[in-house]
């Protein structure tokens, strides 16, 4: 869950209007869904975390929850009767809970943990499986594109120069050989790129805008959270090729989110 700072500016920029309709599309532990509510729209909530929606707290006649991935957002909203709707949100990245006890390998705190990486309940490949079937430099490619870490090819060579590996401490050993010496930072950015890969998620971010200019009604709102500039590229890109314009804050989400950068972006897309 987001510190108030983060929440209070992307739920005021979506201009909550009572009886208005939005859809939350990454519902996460329902702190957005929540305020929308509040403020008296209907929402729809999309997580593709069936974990996040089983263990949600939240009930509301005018909540409507789905598990699914956003890519699909126009489908799901049709599905669920929302045809047109006033504002959409997507906080990308993960909830504290995934990270502390998803046991998914996917937080570099968790040695122990196999690195599965996969948000959803999906036949996709394991992250494991992943760095075992890449070749070096196919691996290289993964990571540097998904973290701009300029250690990108040492790290690629270490992991398939070394041992098979399986869990997160197995990793980080293969990092820190490369890297010489620890670096959280390092690690975050390498989890990162292997998970980006692993979920697709640059491609889920492209479908998922898509569908939501095909929902948002005239003056709505499309409002993008996100933590590091390679999904702000993709947000930004497509708000021109749909002609939105922007409004852009930078917020410092002091709390709980681990990310090596710290600094959110909430990009606001609407039309003149
Ligand atoms: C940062 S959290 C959202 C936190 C949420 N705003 C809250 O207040 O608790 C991001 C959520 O997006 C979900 N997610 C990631 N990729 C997704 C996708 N392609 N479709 C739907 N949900 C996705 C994750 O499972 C996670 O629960």
């Amino acid at each position: 869950m987001h510190t108030p700072v983060l929440l209070k500016s992307a739920i005021e920029n979506l201009e909550v209007k009572k009886g208005g309709t939005y859809i939350d599309a990454t519902y996460g532990e329902g702190g957005y869904t929540k305020e929308i509510l509040n403020k008296g729209g209907r929402v729809l909530a999309i997580d593709l975390d069936p974990g996040q929606i089983e263990s949600s707290k939240i009930k509301d006649d005018n909540l409507t929850m789905v598990i699914g991935n956003f890519a699909n957002i126009e489908k799901i909203a049709k599905d669920n009767g929302f045809e047109e709707v006033d504002g959409i949100v997507f906080d990308l990245g993960l909830s504290m809970g995934q990270l502390d006890f998803g046991g998914r390998g996917l937080s570099y705190n968790k040695p122990d943990e196999e690195i599965d990486m996969r948000i959803g309940q999906s036949d996709e490949m394991k992250a494991s499986e992943l760095i075992f079937k890449l070749k070096e430099d196919e691996l290289y490619e993964v990571l540097a594109k998904g973290s701009e870490e300029i250690k990108s090819k040492d790290i690629a060579r270490s992991i398939k120069g070394g041992k098979k590996i399986k869990t997160v401490g197995d990793l980080i050993k293969a990092i820190d050989r490369a890297v010489g010496f620890k670096s959280r930072t390092v690690y975050a950015r390498i989890f990162q790129a292997l998970r980006i890969e692993v979920n697709h998620e640059f491609d889920n971010l492209r479908s998922g805008l898509e569908g939501a200019a095909s929902l948002i009604k005239k003056d709505g709102k499309i409002v993008v959270v996100s933590f590091h500039s390679l999904e702000d590229r993709i947000v930004k890109s497509f708000g021109r090729k749909h002609g939105f314009k922007f409004k852009n804050e930078k917020k410092h989400d002091k709390g709980e989110r681990r990310s090596f950068e710290r600094s959110a972006k909430i990009r606001t897309l609407y039309y003149e």
